[in-house]
């Protein structure tokens, strides 16, 4: 590659780090709508950046909900276009004295930079920005670029269905590129190729009209905390099967050929235990923990609350009890569909003497991409020259719905090019992202764009 780029990123490492904690103190969490306007403040600081990296263009777009951030460099139309994807809303920070430095004051420590969004979203998406700017001001941006950056992937991306409905043309690129997933290690390089999708449900189960006294009823109705969980416990079966009918039914069968290919991909039980202090993993049997967090959909309950919670003991029998259930799904599964399922199944096992409400909080779909593109080449030999190692191609658990959304809305693949690491904490107190990952992504992005482009012409 070009020293010069290299040169460029290293006279600017210093800024290139200031200007991303300049981002990550802004509290741009999507869900809290005390937020709101702190997101809007990242939109304005992120197209302010665009701008003087050299973009075209440069627009706050409005939604229905936070604001798409848009700009482009468009060198020649005979150029491959690169759509980059990225999110610069971040999850809320709480709770926050399990922090060990405040969420929204970055700061580096042992090499990793820790804030809120320092890896999910804002580290990734800024090494964009970046590695833009050091191919413009050296020259050698060989790709026409189109940034979209959005401010509720954390939230569901209610409304970028719409805004790419809306800006098909605006958009039309040969391939997008997002840098949201992770490596397998920082000596261990590889390309995200499947994700899961997602169907997030609440339920409402409600028992006798008001709160009661448990003495004086607790033992002839029902309690609907008791009955929400036996009806949870009922969700999976005693081999970790879930036990709503259809579940299973558009699940992918991965083929053995397939699965003895992703069981190369180094992991190790006994660390992973360790690193989370379990005596051991729990799920449907005969899988491996990698191929039940990627290939194996699930459900689980991410909070459940109802009755007493406060200090001490108050002898109550509550009148409602709540749950929020989120299924990560596989390829061919569809959300909307397995949500009804859902629905249908919840209600049906509800006992007479309770009532319940199920609600469809959001969902999205999964994704396989390929490995045989010129894109996914491209991407591969980038992280081979700065890894020195060819990258392995794995499928993980989490969920990218806009992946799906652009493929079936604009008909373009994505090449999921993430350089986090599973254990940099996102989404929990004490979120990071390493320094070296940071200037790793902001040195294989100008390959990738290299590459693809010399790749296309061939
Ligand atoms: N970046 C993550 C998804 C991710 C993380 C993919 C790690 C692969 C490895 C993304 O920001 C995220 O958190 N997505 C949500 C889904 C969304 C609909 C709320 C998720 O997976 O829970
Ligand atoms: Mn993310
Ligand atoms: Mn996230």
């Amino acid at each position: 590659m070009s020293t010069e780029i290299n040169s460029y990123i290293k006279a600017h490492k210093d800024r290139f780090l200031s200007e991303l904690f300049e981002l990550l103190r802004i509290p741009s969490v999507s869900a809290d709508p005390k937020h709101k306007n702190d997101v809007l403040k990242t939109a304005e600081a992120i197209k302010e950046k665009l701008i003087s990296a050299g973009a075209d263009k440069v627009e706050i777009c409005p939604t229905a909900g936070h604001p798409v951030v848009y700009g482009e460099k468009i060198l020649n139309a005979s150029l491959p276009a690169v759509l980059v994807y990225g999110h610069y809303d971040v999850q809320p920070a709480d709770p926050l004295d399990l922090w060990t430095s405040p969420p929204f004051e970055p700061v580096i420590k042992d090499g990793n930079i820790y804030a809120r969004g320092s890896c999910d979203d804002k580290g990734q998406l800024y090494m964009h920005i970046k590695a833009f700017e050091a191919m413009m001001k050296t020259n050698s941006l060989s790709c026409n670029v189109k940034f979209m950056l959005e401010g509720e992937e954390e939230i569901g991306s209610e409304n970028l269905g719409t805004f790419v409905k809306a800006n098909k043309e605006r958009l039309k690129a040969d391939v997008v590129l997002l840098s949201d997933t992770s490596i397998l290690a920082n000596n261990i390089p590889s390309i995200t190729v499947g994700l899961r999708g997602l169907s997030y449900m609440e339920v409402e189960v409600t028992g006798p009209n008001r709160d009661l006294h448990s003495g004086v009823y607790g033992g002839a109705v029902a309690n609907p905390v008791n009955v929400l969980c036996e009806m949870i416990a009922s969700l999976k079966d005693k081999n970790g099967k879930i036990a709503i009918p259809g579940f299973y039914k558009d699940v992918e069968t991965v083929s053995k050929k397939e699965r003895a290919e992703m069981a190369k991909a180094p992991f190790s039980l006994k660390a992973y235990k360790k690193d989370l202090q379990i005596g051991d993993i729990r799920g449907e049997k005969g899988y491996t923990a990698p191929e039940l967090t990627s290939i194996r959909p699930t459900l689980d309950v991410n909070g459940i609350w109802g009755g007493y919670t406060g200090e001490g003991a108050k002898t109550v029998l509550p009148s409602k009890a709540f749950a929020k259930i989120s299924m990560r799904l596989v390829p061919h599964q569809n959300s909307e569909k397995i949500s009804k399922l859902f629905e249908k199944h919840f209600k049906k096992i509800a006992p007479k003497s309770v009532k319940v409400k199920v609600t469809n909080l959001h969902g999205g779909e999964g994704c396989v991409t390929p490995t045989d593109s010129i894109a996914y080449q491209a991407a591969s030999k980038a992280m081979q020259d700065t890894f020195k190692k060819k990258p392995i191609p794995v499928r993980t658990g989490g969920s990218i719905p806009i992946v799906a959304l652009f493929e079936k809305e604009l008909k373009i693949k994505s090449v999921l090019m993430g350089f986090g690491l599973d254990s940099d904490d996102i989404h929990s107190p004490n979120e990071h992202y390493g320094v070296f990952n940071y200037f790793k992504g902001i040195e294989t992005i100008p390959l990738f764009f290299k590459y693809y482009a010399e790749m296309s012409k061939a």
